[in-house]
């Protein structure tokens, strides 16, 4: 596993997908500055200075495309929990991927695939984390209410400490999950996402649907009592 570490960078993601040719398979690029991070759906990934936490994790595939792939933004977001839990918070996922901690945004994913003609041959993990940020500039970032470690904690985070903490998490578990996917993790997904059992609404494209959140399939995606009955979604965002 490689580490590449940048002073300043667009965003990490972006770096991944234009060296995508060179990278080495499971290598971590981590920034100080990030001028233009992207989250999900267009929006931005807003830069909170230097000791928070801007990564991607690179993975190069093998030719045999698994499901469990698709998953992987899941997977990380559980390893993310359970990586914060050793600071003493109790995390909580959003589906798909979202982390909250006391309800407020602590962590977001965005995944990118990269292609060779039809072929699925690399998957760019990109993940921020809050870790050191003041009350004053979470409570300015758009879209949701944020928060970070050191304010949920009372102490300050050491960033590379932290990154090593998730990486090694991340590829510990990492063969396991290719190999036996979601279903594997499912229960501890569910024990860690909130709002199941609720109504709510998913924005899904441009569309927004309203329904009794049922529960999180063996797949991953989302179960929804919806007045035409059941039915699964596999992209979207919970709105607040
Ligand atoms: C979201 O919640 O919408 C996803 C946010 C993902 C942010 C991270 S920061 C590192 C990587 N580089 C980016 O430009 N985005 C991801």
């Amino acid at each position: 596993m490689k580490k590449i570490h940048l002073d300043e960078i667009t965003s990490t993601n972006t770096y991944a997908k234009e060296n995508s040719d060179t990278l080495e398979d499971k290598s971590i690029i981590y920034t100080d500055r990030q001028t233009a991070g992207r989250g999900r759906f267009e929006r931005k990934w807003v830069d909170l200075g230097s000791r928070n936490l801007y990564m991607t994790i690179f993975l190069r595939l093998g030719p045999e495309f698994r499901e469990s792939y698709s998953n992987l933004t899941q997977y990380l977001s559980l390893v993310n929990c359970k990586t914060l839990e050793e600071y003493g918070v109790i995390p909580k996922i959003k589906w798909p991927n979202d982390t909250l901690v006391n309800n407020k945004k602590i962590s977001g994913i965005l995944s990118e695939a990269i292609f060779s003609g039809n072929r699925l041959k690399a998957i760019i993990l990109g993940i921020g984390v809050n870790l050191n940020a003041n009350v004053k500039d979470v409570r300015a970032i758009p879209d949701r209410v944020a928060t970070a470690l050191n304010i949920e904690t009372s102490q300050d985070i050491d960033r590379d400490e932290f990154l090593d903490k998730l990486v090694s998490n991340f590829f510990k578990g990492y063969d396991n999950f290719i190999e036996n996917g979601f279903e594997s993790i499912k229960k501890d997904y569910i024990d860690h996402s909130v709002l199941i059992g609720e109504k709510i609404t998913i924005q899904v494209l441009n569309k927004k649907i309203n329904g009794i959140y049922k529960t999180i399939n063996n797949d991953g995606t989302i179960k929804l009592l919806t007045q035409k009955g059941e039915e699964n979604f596999s992209i979207g965002d919970i709105l607040e």
